[in-house]
């Protein structure tokens, strides 16, 4: 069987840590069987600078009939002044709204070879295993009516819509019940029902599937600013937070750095059984270090291996993927982001190649 890949590198450091992730595929295609057949597209500012528009139809249904799409990275400061949609970002929402991908899996997992990477103290890190689920294709990221407009006095008045559905609420609410009875079973909901209605349907339609579906799972709300407070107070007290487009932006930032670096952080946008996922890194394409080689790959490279195990049904070879970061962390080797007393730094593709040779050498070992 043949897994078709769309891969999107985007910008920035998007290209290159797509390059390191193009040699695993390379690897596991030559070295352990598994047959890809991979297409690769443009989106994001380098879509926009080739047909002016960050995403075009050809490649979204290049996307549509795919097994998975992995993405590396939009936007940068050559295209932050076009009109929002136009502007990268947009490629992006387009197509995870398109493909109807309504559940953003967000792990926050520390390598004990990361502990002391992190800014937070190490036993409050150590051991760490967060799973954010945030709600992907609805609230104040699509809400109509949004803009800007003028109120003829000198002034103007921007405006959003935060706004969720009974059905969004709860099909997102049900990924993560789910996910969490695979973990420790507990599910953290988040909003602002103190002051949002939005927020108080999102807790009533949440209290109600929990009762009705899941009243094995423990569950518990809490307010998106004290939930950002008590991730670094105390967050080992959470397994899967869910919640909604803007909160769970924001929390995954804030999470990422629990894990030492969002250098780190992979991601799986997930929809209806059968649609594509698309999995891509947390960070963006950081203008400020793009083309110098010093980028992470792990994030993206961590995203295919959601992939195989999401999408692909190639589960044993993502656990692999994961052991073969985890070895070569605990060997010492960084890059920048990472990078400790007594260890070795590597570029973007220095990391890749002792990603492949840690591969090679579980494979010699099992043969
Ligand atoms: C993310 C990013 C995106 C978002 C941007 C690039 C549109 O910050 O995936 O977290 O806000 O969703
Ligand atoms: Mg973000």
């Amino acid at each position: 069987m043949t897994h078709k890949l769309m891969i999107l590198p985007g910008d920035g450091i998007g290209v290159e840590v797509m390059a390191e992730v193009r040699k695993v595929l390379n690897w596991l295609q030559s070295e352990s069987g598994i047959a890809f057949d991979i297409s690769e597209g443009l989106i994001g500012g380098a879509s926009i600078d080739a047909h002016k528009n960050p995403l075009t139809d050809e490649t979204l249904a290049q996307c549509r009939k795919s097994d998975a799409v992995i993405l590396g990275a939009v936007g940068g400061p050559k295209w932050a002044d076009v009109d929002y949609a136009i502007r990268p970002e947009a490629g992006l929402l387009r197509l995870r709204k398109e493909l109807g991908l309504f559940a953003n899996l967000r792990p926050a997992m520390v390598f004990d070879a990361l502990v002391d990477a992190s800014t937070l103290k190490p036993e409050i890190v150590k051991g760490l295993d967060i799973l954010i689920v945030r709600e992907l294709t609805g609230g104040v990221y699509f809400g109509e009516p949004r803009g800007i407009e003028d109120l003829g006095n000198g002034q103007r008045r921007g405006f959003n819509t935060q706004t969720y559905t009974t059905e969004e609420i709860q099909r997102v609410g049900r990924v993560a019940f789910e996910l969490a009875r695979k973990r420790r079973n507990k599910v953290t909901s988040c909003e602002k029902a103190n002051v949002m209605e939005s927020g108080k349907l999102w807790r009533e339609e949440i209290t109600a599937l929990h009762k009705a579906e899941y009243g094995d799972v423990e569950l518990e709300h809490m307010y998106a600013d004290n939930c950002a407070m008590q991730l670094l107070r105390r967050p080992s007290q959470f397994d899967v937070i869910v919640t909604d487009n803007l909160f769970g932006d924001i929390l995954s930032d804030e999470a990422s750095m629990l894990t030492g670096s969002l250098g780190m952080l992979p991601s799986a946008s997930l929809g209806k059984p059968g649609a594509p996922g698309l999995y891509e890194p947390v960070h963006g394409s950081a203008p400020d270090i793009a083309g110098q080689g010093k980028a992470n790959p792990l994030a993206t490279i961590l995203s295919l291996a959601m992939a195989l195990r999401y999408s692909l049904n190639e589960g044993k070879t993502a656990d692999r993927l994961e052991q073969a970061a985890q070895a070569v962390l605990n060997s010492g080797t960084r890059t920048a982001d990472i990078m400790a007393p007594g260890c070795r730094q590597v570029s973007t593709s220095g990391m890749g190649d002792a990603l492949i040779e840690q591969l090679r050498k579980t494979k010699a070992k099992a043969a």
